[in-house]
């Protein structure tokens, strides 16, 4: 649940006072309900290459309401900014300028959504310089929009169509409410892999999907984000936490598996479980973890050690008997939880930073060896997500990290679900090796 004062502030007087006194004035978000439209409003489809022009019919196909340029002052769902051949940064003035007479007229909760190239293969400095411009330039946009709107980007590998499944894939997830807590991020697509789901509602129908830590929280989120998308649910958890795990199972209407992630036979353990009891298993979601706060001069081993055995040494261990065993070759999905504290830093947090950094270590190294199966592996690094944790941190504490970002809100356990969704579908097969950061674009760190 969106937290008290966004709801106070969202309307009436609420919004008229915080607006004069210069309080934040977050807004409730527009978060994914299966049936609601994928946006509402117009799309404006930006840019004159041939690949924006292939935009454009892809989203009348989803019977979106489609301008190639906009009218004045209309009320506008989206601008998707197509900027796939740039050659020198002087090639983004026109487009983006154009793009930004628009800016006034985007509707609440609004997208804007970049489609550009990865500077990592750019033939020469002038394209990568131009490429390059387009991460500053949306992260500076995105810090700009007000009233729940955001602004992501698609990077597409060289040579990759617009409309190459993935790219399509994470144009509808940035489009739609499922990424309504990210903002300022980018998304590789690497590869034209991966496919459209049949059933837009049911696009992880037929897997089967283990989310470990699932007994609450952000894991008991997944699992049921993951069943609502059509897959079938083993939620695993320690022994202690089994009254909470046997009900989450059964609300999904999965099964459970009482299992302690660091033991040695984790990864044997999981995949016997979702063999017999399921006769496959498609989704491994690493999202169990712990925390155990001291400054670095107050830590002892035993803290050190076990955040690392659980966030990450688990996650190695269990991946390996993922590698090796013959059920995990169908174009599987591997999803870890990282987190924001193990990219930019947070104080009391080392042996958690080490642990959610070694995730994204872990994540692209991982990448080459699930390609030969079609498989993808994939991190999502949540900021402040309102669970039981931070529920429990001092107010002063919890009010200043919840409006560092953005969108000025704490997240909610359904927005790192919906994320994972999202990467363990068919439609994400062409992004491997990513992080998606779901944290409403944090102001602090990197
Ligand atoms: N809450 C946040 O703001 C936030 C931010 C960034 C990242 N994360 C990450 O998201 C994940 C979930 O966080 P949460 O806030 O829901 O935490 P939580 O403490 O509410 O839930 C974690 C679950 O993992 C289980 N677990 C712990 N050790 C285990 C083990 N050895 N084997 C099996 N299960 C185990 C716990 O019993 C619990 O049910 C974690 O990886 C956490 O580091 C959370």
């Amino acid at each position: 649940m969106t937290d008290k004062y966004t709801q106070m502030v969202s309307r009436g007087l609420g919004k008229d006072v915080a607006r004069r006194l210069g309080l934040p004035q977050p807004v409730v978000l527009r978060r994914y309900e299966p049936g609601a439209p994928l946006i509402t409003g117009p799309v404006l489809v930006s840019g004159d290459s041939a690949g924006a022009d292939d935009v454009a019919t892809a989203l009348l196909g989803w019977g979106l309401d489609v301008r190639r340029n906009a009218l004045p002052r209309e009320k506008l769902g989206a601008i998707v900014l197509v900027l796939d051949a740039l050659q020198h940064p002087g090639d983004l003035g026109k487009p983006v300028l154009t793009a930004g007479g628009s800016m006034r007229d985007l509707a609440a909760n609004a997208r804007v959504i970049t489609i550009s190239r990865t500077p990592l293969s750019a033939s020469s400095p002038s394209i990568a310089a131009a490429r390059q411009g387009v991460d500053g330039m949306l992260r500076s946009l995105a810090k700009e929009l007000r009233s729940g709107a955001t602004a992501n980007g698609i990077l597409l590998a060289e040579e990759l169509a617009t409309t190459s499944p993935s790219a399509l894939g994470a144009l509808r997830f940035f489009l739609s409410g499922r990424s309504a807590y990210v903002d300022g991020q980018f998304l590789t697509v690497a590869s034209a892999s991966g496919s459209m789901p049949a059933e837009t509602e049911k696009p992880l129908a037929g897997k089967v999907a283990v989310v470990t830590g699932a007994a609450r929280g952000i894991g008991a989120a997944i699992a049921r984000t993951l069943h609502r998308d059509g897959a079938k649910i083993v939620a695993v958890d320690i022994p202690a936490a089994g009254d909470h795990l046997a009900s989450v199972a059964n609300e999904v209407r999965g099964t459970a598996l009482q299992l302690d992630i660091s033991n040695d036979d984790a990864g044997h353990r999981i995949i016997e479980h979702a063999v017999e009891r399921h006769g496959r298993l498609d989704i491994v979601v690493h999202n169990a973890g712990i925390t155990r706060d001291r400054l670095l001069a107050n830590m002892d081993e035993a803290r050190w050690n076990s955040v690392i055995a659980v966030n990450i040494a688990a996650q190695l261990r269990i991946n390996e008997a993922l590698l090796r065993s013959e059920h995990f070759r169908d174009s599987p999905r591997i999803v870890s939880v990282a987190s924001t504290s193990g990219i930019a830093g947070n104080r009391g947090q080392t042996n958690y930073g080490a642990s959610k950094g070694g995730v994204i270590g872990m994540v692209r190294s991982t990448a080459a060896l699930m390609q030969p199966f079609h498989g993808t592996i994939n991190a999502v690094a949540p900021g402040f997500i309102e669970t039981e944790m931070t529920a429990r941190m001092p107010l002063a504490i919890r009010e200043a990290a919840r409006r560092l970002n953005s969108l000025k809100q704490g997240g909610l356990p359904q927005d790192v679900a919906e994320a994972i969704a999202f990467l363990a579908s068919d439609a994400a097969g062409g992004i491997s090796g990513e992080v998606l950061r779901v944290c409403g674009q944090q102001l602090v760190g990197a």
